[in-house]
């Protein structure tokens, strides 16, 4: 039976569904259909590829190619506009940072140097838990984030205190859209506490706004 459904597996494009043969119809599948076997995830980004050439060979048309160029210019102007003013809000409260994209990546960039990224990670994944709607997804992204960043000797252990985690740890049982709501709360002051003033000092963010500022005022002159 076990042989019989490994070699439906193989032969299928469907992706196998038995956690013990996943190995086994893998080398299987090299066997007999060399590298030539596509997982049907791997035809989704081919497809995409060829799509994006044939758009590539469209684009190269001039006229199109000039009437593109005219208006991503047009766009980059007033994007610039937003990001300046982007850039000085993050100073202005810990929240308007999270709050923003470009912010939050470049909080990122700065905790690497720190080697505190983690804190930022455990904050993110936690916001993408408080937005899950299936009790089974949550329960299986609970246990994942608690043994990822909350359990001791976790592999990126966030900063908590015993008792936290010893709450958190009994919410999973449960689990509901709240359990990290302590946990998250927080990394998160930690982070507006510690870190977050030293990345308003680092010489990156300090370059940002002094460029920020000088397009604020260039666009003045011009305008
Ligand atoms: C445990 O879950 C409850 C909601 O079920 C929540 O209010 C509480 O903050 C959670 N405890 C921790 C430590 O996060």
């Amino acid at each position: 039976k076990r042989l019989l459904s490994l070699s439906r597996c193989a032969e299928s494009s469907a992706p196998c569904t038995h956690p013990a043969l996943l190995s086994l119809v893998a080398r299987e599948r090299k066997k007999r259909f060399g590298d030539c076997f596509i997982a049907p995830g791997r035809r989704r980004e081919r497809r995409a590829k060829e799509l994006k050439s044939r758009l590539g060979i469209l684009l190269h048309k001039p006229e199109l190619a000039h009437r593109i160029g005219a208006a991503s210019k047009l766009q980059l102007g007033s994007r610039q506009r937003d990001s300046s003013r982007e850039v000085l809000e993050w100073r202005e409260s810990f929240d308007q940072l999270l709050k923003s994209k470009n912010g939050v990546t470049a909080f990122h960039t700065f905790l690497k140097t720190e080697f505190s990224e983690e804190n930022l990670d455990f904050w993110l994944a936690c916001e993408d838990f408080k937005k899950t709607r299936s009790k089974t997804k949550l329960a299986s992204k609970a246990n994942r984030i608690f043994e990822e960043f909350v359990q001791s000797e976790a592999p990126r252990e966030v900063n908590i205190d015993h008792e936290t985690r010893e709450i958190t740890r009994k919410n999973l049982s449960g689990a509901t859209s709240a359990c990290f709501n302590e946990a998250q709360a927080k990394t998160r002051t930690l982070m507006e506490k510690d870190s977050y003033p030293r990345f308003l000092k680092s010489a990156s963010y300090q370059d940002m706004t002094k460029q920020a500022a000088s397009r604020g005022t260039s666009k003045r002159l011009h305008t």
